[in-house]
């Protein structure tokens, strides 16, 4: 079966071309990202295989739908940018890799804790200018303090068991409980009260419009002054415009994100010869106090494999039963 894959990366063609080392699946790769507009690349696929920032809007499908595409097969667990109801409609099925490395998304969120928490991007760039002065590099131990995980799906569950080995205090918020947590010591608090005790929250649940700006002025300011808030989830979960006026206070004290919510057009891509349009973002940039990284909590050898293995086999399973492994 043909698949236009869009937002090809090195990597993504690297492990696909290993996944599908059998050539069971004829694969077509395209740099550019899906929208209405480079939907056209798709003709003569009968799917089309998408990351976290193409566009599957009701347009986009509808273009894709009339080029006969039938499988939207996305290499990544969020659907939240898909119009699930309006691919329904067009006949074209929805499939994702519904986990691939809880433990890649939750040790990056760890490194950016350290690393914001200890400055060490400060101190890496001061080193290489000869500058060995400790001044503004001071931080605090992870050991003893309360971190509140918003969502303990696969992801969360994974940073907690990281965090309590550090000797932290693991606190939670999820409308279902995940009894083994509960059972090693971790106690779920409404999610107010998970702000207001936590020195560190770190976001885990998936973008919906329940959780839509779930971090906001409001949720900012009845948070422990000062505390260090961490974004791999998705983007929209943080009002950024609050975040910054809540960092300019101090009222948030450190703020580590992977994700942005107007990431779309700007992550993944090479700008740097650019005028950055997106002020907000430049704001952000600014601060001493807060570390971006662009949506690479995922990029492990380890999760790249399972992304790619289940991506083939979604395909195969399409292919011989019209029905992906893991349907939408
Ligand atoms: P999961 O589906 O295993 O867990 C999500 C958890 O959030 C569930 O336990 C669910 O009950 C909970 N939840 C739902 N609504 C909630 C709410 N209103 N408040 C608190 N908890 C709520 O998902 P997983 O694999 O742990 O991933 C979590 C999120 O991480 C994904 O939705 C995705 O947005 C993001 N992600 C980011 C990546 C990155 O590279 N930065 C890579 C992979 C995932």
């Amino acid at each position: 079966m043909k698949t236009a894959i869009f937002g090809t990366r090195p990597y993504d063609r690297a492990f696909l071309e290993q996944a599908n080392g059998r050539g069971t699946q004829q694969l077509e790769f395209h740099e550019a990202r899906l929208t209405a507009t480079t939907a056209s690349l798709a003709a003569g696929s009968a799917a089309v295989c998408v990351f976290v920032n193409d566009v599957l809007d009701a347009a986009t499908l509808a273009a894709l739908a009339r080029l006969g595409v039938r499988l939207a097969a996305l290499r990544c667990s969020g659907y939240s940018a898909v119009d699930v109801p309006a691919a329904r409609k067009l006949g074209i099925t929805v499939c994702r890799v519904p986990t691939y490395s809880p433990a890649a998304v939750a040790e990056h969120a760890i490194a950016l804790i350290l690393a914001l928490d200890r400055k060490i991007h400060r101190a890496h760039n001061r080193i290489r200018e000869g500058n060995f002065a400790l001044d503004g590099l001071l931080g605090f131990n992870l050991s003893g303090k309360t971190v509140g995980i918003l969502g303990t799906g696969g992801i969360g569950t994974a940073m907690a068991h990281i965090l309590a080995g550090f000797g932290c205090t693991v606190i939670a918020t999820d409308p279902l409980p995940n009894p083994e947590l509960v059972a090693a010591g971790v106690r779920y608090v409404p999610r107010e009260e998970l702000f207001r005790q936590s020195h560190i929250v770190t976001l885990h649940c998936p973008l919906t419009p329940a959780t839509r700006h779930v971090v906001d002025a409001a949720m900012l300011a009845l948070a422990r002054p000062g505390f260090m808030l961490v974004n791999t989830g998705r983007g929209a979960l943080v009002d950024t415009r609050a975040a910054i006026d809540a960092l300019k206070t101090g009222q948030l004290g450190n703020f580590a994100l992977d994700v942005y919510e107007g990431e779309e057009g700007l992550f993944f891509e090479d700008h740097s010869g650019q005028v950055l349009q997106d002020d907000v973002f430049a704001r952000l940039l600014t601060f001493p106090n807060v570390l971006i990284t662009g949506h690479q909590a995922f990029l492990t050898t380890e999760a790249l494999t399972v992304i790619a293995n289940t991506t083939i086999a979604n395909l195969d399973a399409f292919e011989q039963t019209g029905r992906p492994l893991h349907q939408v």
